[in-house]
């Protein structure tokens, strides 16, 4: 497995893998890999003949310098599992080869970076759009795979290769769930355990809007019983609920004539999780 730490380097070997015709897949992560990143490698490996991972923790995506610090991080670890796993080449660069002194070039969509989620993580899209198209100019990939638990993401990624004419097609991959229904994250390592039973809550929630929503309940009653129930959980702060179309993520109102997206946002114990479900009727 090739290690490219420099933008020239992977350059050099996305130019030797395209001189022997093979198609490239993209999976862009950062780090502290979980089956859920394994899942978007496997989907990978069957949508291109080579898989180049890239794992950088992007500081323009987060807000708070303490949760950026805190982001559980174990490269060793990752580039162990990414061999097993038949990968081509990673991506490991650092904070100041993808922004390098005098950087001031943004990409932002800029309706859905500050739709939802954005209203509580000012800036956060436009750092993961940022990154997400130095990456792909970098890789150049024929396809990119994204997990659908980062739903807003999803949506704000191919938003973005859709204006911006990126030659890449982007697919979204299913939330890889533990046996108990908690979505996996890098982040549920920060979880104390009673604040992962607590975040049980969210799958159980999504189980809730999903039942209404095929009972034929209005939206706005979707919303209110799934606010109820994270409110009742005493160690959950709920930070957010929409439900929104799928794809421009437009609020929904009335009773559901279509699909919908229903997505969650809570702390537990300090630590932002989310998680989301599409309905279809
Ligand atoms: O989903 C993530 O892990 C990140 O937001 C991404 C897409 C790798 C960009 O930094």
């Amino acid at each position: 497995m090739e290690v490219c730490t420099t933008p020239n380097e992977l350059r050099a070997y996305v130019r030797w893998l395209r001189k022997q015709g093979l198609s490239i897949a993209l999976v862009p992560t950062m780090g502290y890999l979980h089956a859920g990143h394994m899942s978007l490698v496997e989907r990978a490996s069957r949508e291109a003949k080579r898989v180049i991972v890239s794992i950088f923790v992007n500081p323009t995506q987060f807000g708070d310098p303490a949760d950026l610090e805190a982001y559980p991080r174990d490269t060793k670890r990752d580039l162990a599992i990414l061999r097993e796993a038949d990968v081509e080449a990673v991506f490991l660069p650092t904070a100041k080869t993808m922004y390098p002194d005098g950087h001031e070039t943004i990409v932002e969509t800029t309706r859905l970076a500050e739709a939802l989620h954005g209203e509580l993580r000012a800036g956060h899209f436009r750092g993961v759009t940022t990154v997400v198209a130095k990456l792909f100019n970098l890789v150049t990939p024929d396809v990119a795979c994204f997990g659908e638990k980062d739903y807003q993401q999803l949506q704000v990624v191919r938003t973005m290769v859709r204006d911006l004419h990126f030659p890449v097609r982007i697919v979204g991959c299913p939330t890889v769930r533990e046996p108990d229904g908690l979505a996996l994250s890098s982040r549920n390592v920060r979880l104390s355990p009673e604040d992962r039973t607590a975040a049980l809550v969210l799958n159980r929630a999504l189980d809730r809007a999903e039942e209404m929503a095929a009972a034929g309940t209005t939206v706005e009653a979707m919303r209110d019983a799934v606010v109820e129930m994270i409110r009742a959980e005493p160690r959950a702060t709920l930070k957010s609920v929409d439900i929104a179309e799928p794809g421009t993520l437009k609020p929904l109102s009335g009773p559901p004539s279509g699909p919908l997206a229903v997505m969650l946002s809570a702390e537990f114990g300090g630590v932002l999780l989310i998680d989301q479900r599409e309905i279809f009727l």
